[in-house]
């Protein structure tokens, strides 16, 4: 579709776009980013303009080559047994970490440097000492993408990585949820959309996506 090509196109440029994944799943929009492209002007937008959680997913393959877990599978603890989500299987959280030159890891100079070093990661997993750059635990958080994308899971870490992947552009992606300042829950699509036309940004449904890049 037109919104689809234009995303992609957003992408490809280093621009971020917004994506629903769908009203019957999380019924989110996540502000999505290239992860090469998440300088720290980009990290302030997401926490002031989003203000959900700030998550860079990568690649299966990539996590893969790094030894990146679900961290439901990497914690024995009581409370990650049974997977009890309303609207997914599962969670594709793993890891949350820090670049190793960062200093609390929060700010948002500290953010940008681990996220822009996971997209060089990303890029060059044979050149890349994941643990010698990265420690753990940190305050970015991971997201391992399923291993057939967009055909074995519908989540925003899948559309992303779907998207940067029809942009040819490295698989990590940044993700984060736009709240409403007022209410705290969730922002509506229609206001999403708003937002998105107000800062010439793209929106896009996930059904779009799925239609138009699911193999
Ligand atoms: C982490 C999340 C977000 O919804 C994010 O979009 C990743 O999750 P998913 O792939 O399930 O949509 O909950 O902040
Ligand atoms: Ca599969
Ligand atoms: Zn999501
Ligand atoms: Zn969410």
């Amino acid at each position: 579709s037109d919104a689809v090509d234009a995303a992609v196109d957003a992408l490809a440029r280093g621009e971020p776009v917004l994506v629903h994944d769908a009203a019957d799943r999380e019924g989110e929009v996540d502000l999505i980013y290239h992860a090469a492209d998440v300088a720290s002007e980009a990290v302030a937008r997401m926490r002031t303009d989003a203000g959900g959680l700030i998550c860079t997913a990568l690649s299966h393959d990539v996590c893969e080559a790094f030894e990146l877990p679900f961290l439901a599978d990497a914690l024995d603890h009581p409370a990650v047994t049974d997977e009890d989500l309303a609207y997914d299987e599962r969670a594709s959280f793993s890891l949350t970490v820090n670049h190793r030159d960062t200093y609390t890891g929060i700010t948002d100079d500290d953010r940008s440097l681990t996220i822009t070093a996971l997209a060089e990661a990303a890029a060059n997993p044979d050149d890349t000492d994941f643990p010698g750059t990265f420690r753990a635990p940190g305050h970015v958080h991971l997201l391992r993408g399923a291993p057939d994308g967009l055909a074995d899971r519908e989540g925003h870490t899948e559309l992303g990585l779907a998207l940067a992947a029809a942009a040819e552009r490295p698989p990590a992606v940044v993700v984060c949820e736009m709240l409403d300042a007022e209410t705290g829950g969730a922002r509506t699509p229609a206001d999403a959309r708003d937002y998105a036309e107000e800062h010439g940004f793209v929106y896009v449904e996930g059904r779009d996506v799925l239609d138009a890049l699911r193999r």
